[in-house]
């Protein structure tokens, strides 16, 4: 049985309740196969089950879509349900943030200037803050975050570390349409149109990570991007897996930012760069 809770106290309750290992699984709503990818995982290994469903104000700058972010709680409880939550936990703003908009949050670093941070000053300090928030409302063992926001997991773990809060984090590969589009919230937005053009980054990035020297990684993602008209790039970037410089050889990782009309998409890939065998 699905419980859905809206208050703190409620959480604290069930959280008494809960016995073995507790696994948090954090979303802003608007439930896809991804969020359910982290779901069904999480039920996989943890003995109690969180959700937390909550649009958070303070990662959105102030031209960005918190307002017009979906929100389908009803159909969220219901996706949580198939996948076996035991508690979804759905805030609303004063709830999470009872002193009104906090005056004491996270810094993200220098990691959190770079990519995503660089387009969306603030974003990744308002991620963070809540996360924090939320691994210590619910108390869990073990968090669960995809890999399609992979600057947002690399700073979740590097939080974790920096500031020795004891919850595991485990990552959980991004989960894409059969046409490669990787699964998002604001896939939504998207005309038919739109749509089609979006499947540039999925394919630029698949071409990429087919290559095995970084100029040639990035020139032959680069090539089926600039080819798409519909799509503006804001960057394509060939990072190591914490985001530093590129390797010669070795585990890298391929990551893009577009706006697709008003739509910004991200998208991300492994890519194993030197000769193989
Ligand atoms: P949201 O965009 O709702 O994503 C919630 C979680 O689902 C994140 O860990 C995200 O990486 C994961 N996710 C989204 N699309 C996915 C996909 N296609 N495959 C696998 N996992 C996917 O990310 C956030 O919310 C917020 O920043 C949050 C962490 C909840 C803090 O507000």
């Amino acid at each position: 049985m699905t419980e859905l809770i809206h208050t703190r106290a409620e959480l604290a309750s069930a959280r008494a309740g809960a016995s073995g290992r507790v696994a948090v699984v954090m979303t802003m709503g608007a439930l896809h196969a991804g969020h359910r990818e982290l779901m069904r995982t999480a039920r996989e290994s943890a003995d109690f089950v969180i959700a937390t469903v909550f649009v958070n104000p303070l990662q959105f700058g102030p031209s960005e879509d918190f307002d017009k972010y979906p929100r389908t709680l009803v159909a969220d409880v219901e996706a949580a349900r198939a996948e076996g939550v035991d508690v979804v936990f759905a805030p609303d703003r004063d709830e999470m943030y009872p002193g009104g908009t906090p005056q004491v949050t996270l810094a993200a670093g220098p990691m959190g200037e770079i990519l995503e941070g660089a387009s969306r000053p603030g974003h990744f300090s308002g991620m963070l803050t809540v996360v924090a928030k939320l691994l210590l409302l619910t108390g869990a063992d073990v968090a669960y975050f995809g890999e399609k926001d992979f600057q947002q997991l690399a700073l979740i773990r590097r939080m974790v570390r920096d500031l020795e809060i004891g919850t595991e984090i485990v990552g959980v590969p991004t989960v894409r349409e059969p046409d490669g589009l990787a699964l998002s919230s604001r896939n939504r937005y998207l005309s038919a149109g739109q749509r089609v053009a979006a499947l540039a980054l999925s394919h630029g990035l698949r071409e990429g990570a087919a290559q095995s020297d970084a100029a040639s990684v990035l020139e032959a993602a680069g090539k089926i991007l600039a080819d798409e008209p519909g799509v503006e790039v804001d960057y394509l970037a060939l990072t190591d897996p914490l985001l530093g410089p590129a390797p010669a050889s070795g585990p890298a990782r391929l990551l893009v930012a577009a706006r697709v009309g008003t739509t910004r998409l991200i998208d991300n890939v492994p890519v194993l760069l030197g000769e193989v065998g």
